[in-house]
């Protein structure tokens, strides 16, 4: 019988930091001793292995992936309606508003294309959204791929945004985002704006900059990328073996080259679940995010989201926890 005493986090970050705690330690002493604290060879090493590693020529480092979204609005003259998904996080949208546009939201069964500025897709989870077998003209394509980092290689949009934020695959100690393109007036832009235009009077920008520090611990954690990755898909494919028989639930997409941000299953008993599992030292999340009342769910949309259900797939989790939450959720739905 599997006893597991304390709760299972659904996320720790404690336990990644005591893992890698020397490297990550040194680096931290040694940027506040070299007192490099902004802009200087930590972020631009990240940038490199960024573009390096999705295959663009270029990347800049940001403060947070909603900052990525919207500074590539900026940088690419958008100012009209722009195309997204209801099924998304929240970031997605608000950045669209805040940079002053009009978001047009599609519900789960259709896609608009026609007459926007541009188009969002996003990559939920980890998977993939094919958005290239639609024939949207002419607009620009900024990929959310916030969740979505080692899935997206050598893209061909106009820019890709991502987080990372602690929970990601590879997370800072803090905020940190980051653009990569292939364009270089989207790169000379954003990098400049993101650093008020410090050097130039055409305009103002902000301060959207990627922290040194948060760029020195992630580049340490990139060399482990892929064995985050890796240890990601073990433990998706665990769920999926363990779980697949369990009529009530809807298994997430097993799509080829696919990475796992999340492991989201679907069920119509989604709370009672989820406090069966809390009750039980099993810390899960509901992948629900309401927009606003200007700017409400779609109704697919809706109803997918009530019944989403995130399961603990950190890297660092023990397998036998992961075998304890399989245990847990087959006993709920054998009640
Ligand atoms: C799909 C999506 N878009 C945008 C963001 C925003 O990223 P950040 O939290 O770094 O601003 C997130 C973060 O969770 C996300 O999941």
């Amino acid at each position: 019988m599997l006893c597991v005493e304390k709760m299972i986090k659904f996320w720790d970050p404690v336990r990644q930091y005591q893992k890698y705690k020397t490297e990550l330690d040194d680096v931290w002493f040694s940027v506040m001793n070299r007192g490099d604290l902004i802009l200087r060879e930590d972020v631009e090493k990240f940038e490199k292995n960024l573009a390096e590693f999705v295959g663009t020529k270029y990347a800049v480092g940001l403060s947070s992936g909603t900052d990525a979204i919207y500074l590539s609005l900026k940088a690419l003259g958008v100012k009209g309606s722009v195309a997204l998904p209801s099924y998304t996080f929240k970031a997605t949208c608000g950045a669209v508003i805040n940079a002053g546009c009009k978001p047009v939201i599609y519900d789960l069964d259709r896609i608009i294309y026609e007459g926007v500025s541009a188009f969002i897709p996003v990559h939920i989870a980890g998977e993939v959204y094919n958005f290239g077998k639609y024939d949207y003209g002419p607009v620009p394509i900024i990929e959310d791929a916030c969740q979505a980092l080692g899935a997206i290689k050598n893209p061909t949009s106009d820019v890709q945004c991502w987080s990372f934020y602690p929970a990601k695959i590879l997370g800072a100690a803090g905020d940190a985002g980051a653009i990569t393109t292939n364009r270089e007036d989207v790169y000379e832009y954003i990098k400049e704006a993101r650093n008020h235009f410090k050097m130039d009077n055409k305009d103002f920008g902000g301060n959207h900059r990627m922290d040194n520090l948060q760029a020195a611990l992630l580049n340490v954690k990139f060399k482990y990328l892929p064995h985050f990755l890796a240890k990601r898909k073990e433990i998706a494919d665990k769920y999926f073996s363990g779980l697949s028989r369990i009529k009530e639930i809807t298994l997430p997409n097993f799509q080829e080259g696919r990475v796992w941000q999340d492991w989201i299953l679907r069920t119509e008993k989604r709370d009672e679940l989820y406090e069966y599992l809390k009750e039980n030292n099993v810390e899960t999340q509901k992948n629900e995010y309401p927009f606003s009342p200007e700017y409400p769910k779609l109704p697919l949309a809706a109803k997918y989201e009530a019944e989403t259900l995130r399961l603990p797939i950190q890297p660092e989790h023990a397998d036998q926890e992961i075998d304890f939450v399989i245990r847990k959720i087959k006993d709920f739905f054998q009640k």
